[in-house]
């Protein structure tokens, strides 16, 4: 599966869900997650993410924690598929650390 991680948050361009191709893209208030059931590994959505936020799951042993949050809140979120309005700050959040822990929602 393909995984939504920090860069999203707050960022949130949503670009990632006109491109998919099963509509597996779950929307929080400002961050998305995909359903890791539901993602075919197509690998569509990972360019055109302009945060970089988009990766796959093989070979980085720090996506695990990120893997979880993905398959949570995409059981409790709803479907996203038609790009909303990004933050006015999307760029200006873009690198900010400490993301997950001050700004998740
Ligand atoms: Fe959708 Fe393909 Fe991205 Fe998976 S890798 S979320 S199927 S666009
Ligand atoms: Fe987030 Fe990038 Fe999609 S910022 S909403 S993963 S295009």
């Amino acid at each position: 599966t393909y995984v939504v991680t920090e860069n999203c948050i707050a960022c949130k361009h949503m670009d990632c869900v006109e491109v998919c191709p099963v509509d597996c893209f779950y929307e929080g208030e400002n961050f998305l997650v995909i359903h890791p059931d539901e993602c075919i590994d197509c690998g569509v959505c990972e360019p055109e993410c302009p945060a970089d936020a988009i990766v796959p799951d093989i070979g980085d042993p720090n996506l695990g924690f990120w893997l979880e949050i993905n398959r949570k809140y995409a059981e409790l979120w709803p479907n996203i598929i038609v790009k909303g309005t990004p933050p006015d700050n999307a760029e200006a959040m873009q690198d900010v650390p400490n993301k997950y822990r001050d700004l998740f929602s």
